[in-house]
């Protein structure tokens, strides 16, 4: 049976939908089975970062609407992807989705719902349907603030186990703006650290070709270390 996991953040480009198809590989590579539900209505990626747009014909929005079954819903892969409607429609309630991942999870290891930034319809749904929730956020303190406000969005939404990832982290930031440090991202959201991702150009690279980031770039580590770390492993927090 499943753990399902909201991926959450306020602000939005802050890794997200990277974090998702990071950690989707290295579970997969754990030889565990993993279905990636993208829940930005609208704003659809991961089918891109995941590099299967072209096989992506169905949507999770079809599958409310009986357009389609979950065979012809769920595009298959390493990782198994369910798109996110191109349009909003009513239907397309937290209620309705749950529906459908509560009849998927027994076939995985692991459901990761990819929420959009914010606290709107996107993210309601992806939390309705998750029992566990994992928050982005970067080192910028107007991230981390909102970043908060999506925790407790979480919380309140009755998500108890909601654990931070703070991405984008750079040890010599080059900018003049204040950044906080790893202990402030804790004690500014409220949330217990599961790993930290360094800024990674790689990894830019690797959302616009598609290409895999290399073993030993340093995101791919951290995204190594996070996996294990949700597989229950204690692995310790070094320099990531
Ligand atoms: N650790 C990192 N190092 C460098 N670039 C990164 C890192 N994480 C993400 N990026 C880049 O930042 C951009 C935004 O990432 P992504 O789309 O995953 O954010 P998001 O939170 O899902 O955005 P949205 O809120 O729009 O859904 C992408 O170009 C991605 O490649
Ligand atoms: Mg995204």
């Amino acid at each position: 049976m499943a753990q399902i996991y909201a991926v959450i953040s306020g602000k939005g480009g802050v890794g997200k939908s990277t974090f998702v198809a990071g950690i989707a590989r290295e579970l997969v590579l754990a030889e565990k089975r993993v279905l990636a539900v993208d829940c930005d209505i609208g704003l659809r990626s991961l089918d891109l970062m995941l590099g299967c747009s072209e096989d992506t014909v169905f949507d999770w929005g079809d599958y409310i609407l009986s357009r389609c079954d979950t065979e012809q819903l769920i595009v298959k892969g390493d990782c198994d992807l369910i798109a996110a409607p191109r349009f909003y429609e009513p239907e397309f309630t937290g209620e309705n989705l749950k529906k459908l991942i509560d009849e998927l999870k027994p076939g995985y290891d692991y459901i990761f719902l990819d929420a959009p930034a914010g606290i709107g319809s996107g993210f309601a749904a992806a939390v309705a349907c998750a029992d566990k929730a994992v928050a982005i956020t970067t080192p910028d303190p107007v991230c981390v603030r909102s970043c908060g406000r999506a925790v407790q969005e979480a919380r309140n939404s009755g998500i108890e186990d909601v654990k931070l990832v703070i991405n984008m982290f750079e040890v010599k930031p080059a900018v003049k703006r204040r950044l906080l440090n790893i202990d402030e991202c804790i004690d500014e959201t409220l949330t217990p650290l599961l790993g930290v991702i360094p800024m990674d150009r790689a990894l830019t690279f690797s959302s616009v070709t598609g290409e895999e980031t290399g073993e030993f770039s340093p995101s791919t580590q951290a995204f190594y270390r996070i996996s294990r770390r949700i597989c229950g492993e204690k692995v310790p927090l070094v320099c990531e």
